[in-house]
């Protein structure tokens, strides 16, 4: 059964195959958060030093604000007995940015492991940690065209709040309403 892991370097096989995925659909400097990182690794992570190190600056950013503009963050791997599936990341808080466009959650699934109900369980599985850090409400964005990701949202109880930059908004309740 699938479940999410913190992002550890015995994945390394399964994780470079699905970036390959992604860097064929053109996700390479897309402004992502996978996109950067298809930009930033591609020829370092695929030895095992420089693996290492990208697992490492991942975990890292839980509790060290790398840059002035980024909020700490929780990355989880969501994998089963054949490696690496997708991933999540939970910002702990909203810079003006996230608040708008960013969202508090961000999830990607590689392409042949799409349409198996991973991107629902992920994010369902996602709003337990992002209560633990103190979120009631998560916001999470997809592109207006993004139907898949729409669904994904809805089928965790999703409310509307809008578009901005051409993304659909969405308030996702990570727990009972206070008082319910
Ligand atoms: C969007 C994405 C996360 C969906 O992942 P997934 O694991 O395939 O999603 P699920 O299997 O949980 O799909 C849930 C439902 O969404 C709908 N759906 C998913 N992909 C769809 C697509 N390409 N077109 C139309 N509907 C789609 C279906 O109704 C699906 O349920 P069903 O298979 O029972 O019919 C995945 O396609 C992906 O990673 N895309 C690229 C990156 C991305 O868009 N990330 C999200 C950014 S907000």
């Amino acid at each position: 059964m699938a479940r999410f892991v913190v992002p550890d370097v015995s994945l390394k096989d399964s994780f470079l195959a699905a970036m390959a995925e992604f860097a064929a659909e053109g996700r390479t400097g897309d402004g992502s958060g996978l996109g950067r990182d298809l930009d930033e690794w591609t020829g370092r992570w695929e030895s095992d030093e420089g693996f290492a190190e990208y697992v490492a600056a991942r975990v890292a950013e839980r509790d060290t604000v790398v840059d002035e503009d980024w909020v700490l963050n929780t990355n989880l791997w969501w994998v089963d007995e054949k490696g690496y599936i997708g991933r999540m990341s939970v910002r702990h808080e909203l810079n003006a940015w996230l608040r708008e466009v960013g969202g508090h959650i961000g999830y990607d699934v590689r392409r042949s492991r799409r349409r198996e109900g991973h991107a629902t369980a992920m994010l369902a599985a996602a709003l337990p940690v992002a209560r633990a850090l103190g979120i009631d409400r998560a916001l999470v964005t997809c592109d207006v065209g993004n139907v898949g990701s729409r669904v994904v949202i809805e089928r965790n109880g999703g409310v509307p709040a809008g578009e901005r930059d051409g993304k659909l908004r969405f308030w996702v309740p990570t727990g009972p309403a206070a008082g319910s």
